[in-house]
């Protein structure tokens, strides 16, 4: 037994964590170590501090006494001193994890649908709004400041669907300069190209709809929830994606953004002002964006150049994911409490109250152009033809609608009640 192995079994203690601080000055990087080992240490635990600096222990005694923690004593190690240290009270009342590896997905990715393990993997059903940015799973010190988050519930913002979504958001990802054929751009009849354009500016002002809407609730979000943020800021990545294709389109073979209809900016405002997220999802995502999705199969499928056909091609596959979202928030909501339905109903039955005092029921400019595109140009025959396929979208759209409202858990009488209601605007 060594000296010093001697001096602690006459004192009977036995320190049960270390710092070596060698021979660190008396400054602020040593009280530094010194705060932190000691936060770690679980309560009526010693914490044995070696120093080679001579006649501090005075110091460290006053500084102990300030900060309410015991300086039990010092030994005297020959050439350094061992100060012994008990932490009396707790501050941090949680120990953070350690030791948990996350797996490895098909032998090489760490997924995000994989990171539900240890504290980091305990969601909340409600979680304080005092929080603030502490990632879920950190041990937060107390004395955070309250951040007034506004949507603090899981059920308000959750979906099962939501990591499933972030990480085919990456995957999906597409860039409107580079994977866009610009050169392959054809002259086309100036009647398609304008009913191009005014399709295109009607995209792309419903598109600054669908980016600004859930902008507006992402920092409502407690961060508890961050996977819901994460996957949000792909949709608003996708929103603005869409605006840019959309103008570009409208713009790059000679035409230019036609006309914007006060229809439009009445539906998209009646939209806009929503501020509740749960309606608000249900009437953007699942109607608005839902109806959208038949929209661009049409132009998709009448499209008279490759260049339209691939952004609206590319725009479908996103949008499909923002419907996906919606679903599946809706529908946990709907599945936890049923009685919710009603507030479906009234937030459908309001809008379609603040639209129809607009006397304008649709939007015309829109009309003649998708029958433009279907029927391939402006004569009477054409536009019969045109116009034919136009209804024949619109009971598409119908069906469909109903057929989304029926998945979120609607009955079937609702659902249509809803769907023939729904703004003449799509969005
Ligand atoms: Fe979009
Ligand atoms: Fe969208």
């Amino acid at each position: 037994m060594n000296e010093l192995e001697k001096q602690y079994e006459v004192v009977g203690i036995t320190p049960n964590e270390q710092l070596d601080l060698g021979d660190m000055p008396f400054g602020s990087n040593f009280f530094l170590l010194l705060k932190n080992a000691l936060e770690r240490l679980q309560a009526n635990k010693i914490l044995e501090v070696i120093s080679y600096l001579p006649n501090v222990k005075d110091d460290l005694q006053s500084w102990c006494r300030l900060h309410k923690y015991e300086y039990v004593m010092a030994l005297d190690a020959g050439n350094h001193y061992r100060h012994l240290i008990r932490k009396k009270h707790t501050s941090m009342t949680e120990a953070p994890d350690w030791g948990i590896r996350l797996p490895l997905r098909k032998g090489d990715k760490i997924d995000i649908r994989d990171w539900f393990e240890g504290r980091l993997g305990n969601i909340l059903d409600h979680a304080p709004s005092y929080i603030g940015f502490v990632p879920r799973g950190a041990v937060a010190e107390p004395g955070i400041p309250d951040f007034n988050f506004k949507l603090n519930a899981k059920d308000e913002v959750w979906a099962e669907n939501v990591t499933d979504l972030y990480e085919q958001a990456k995957e999906n990802q597409w860039n409107a300069t580079t994977d866009i054929p610009w050169n392959e751009l054809p002259e086309i009849s100036e009647d398609l190209e304008w009913a191009v354009c005014q399709i295109m500016t009607f995209l792309a002002e419903n598109e600054y709809s669908a980016l600004y809407i859930p902008a507006k609730f992402m920092a409502q979000i407690n961060p508890h929830y961050i996977e819901v943020m994460m996957y949000l800021s792909t949709l608003v990545q996708d929103e603005s994606r869409h605006i840019e294709a959309f103008i570009k389109r409208a713009v790059a073979n000679g035409g230019g953004l036609q006309y914007s209809s006060s229809l439009t900016e009445r539906s998209l405002h009646s939209l806009f002002i929503q501020d509740n997220y749960f309606q608000s999802s249900f009437l953007l995502h699942v109607l608005g964006e839902g109806t959208f999705l038949d929209l661009l199969t049409y132009i998709e499928e009448h499209a008279p150049d490759p260049v339209t056909r691939k952004i609206v091609h590319l725009a479908k596959i996103d949008e499909g994911r923002h419907v996906s979202y919606g679903i599946g928030h809706v529908r946990h909501i709907l599945e936890k409490n049923p009685k919710m339905v009603q507030s479906l109903i009234d937030a459908a039955e309001e809008r379609n109250k603040y639209l129809s005092g607009s006397g304008t029921n649709e939007n015309s400019f829109l009309m003649e152009a998708l029958a433009i595109l279907a029927g391939g140009g402006r004569s009477p025959e054409q536009l019969k033809i045109g116009f034919k396929k136009v209804e024949r979208l619109q009971e598409i759209m119908y069906e469909h609608r109903v057929q989304r409202m029926l998945q979120i858990g609607l009955d079937r009488v609702t659902a249509e009640k809803i769907s023939s209601s729904h703004t003449e605007n799509f969005m």
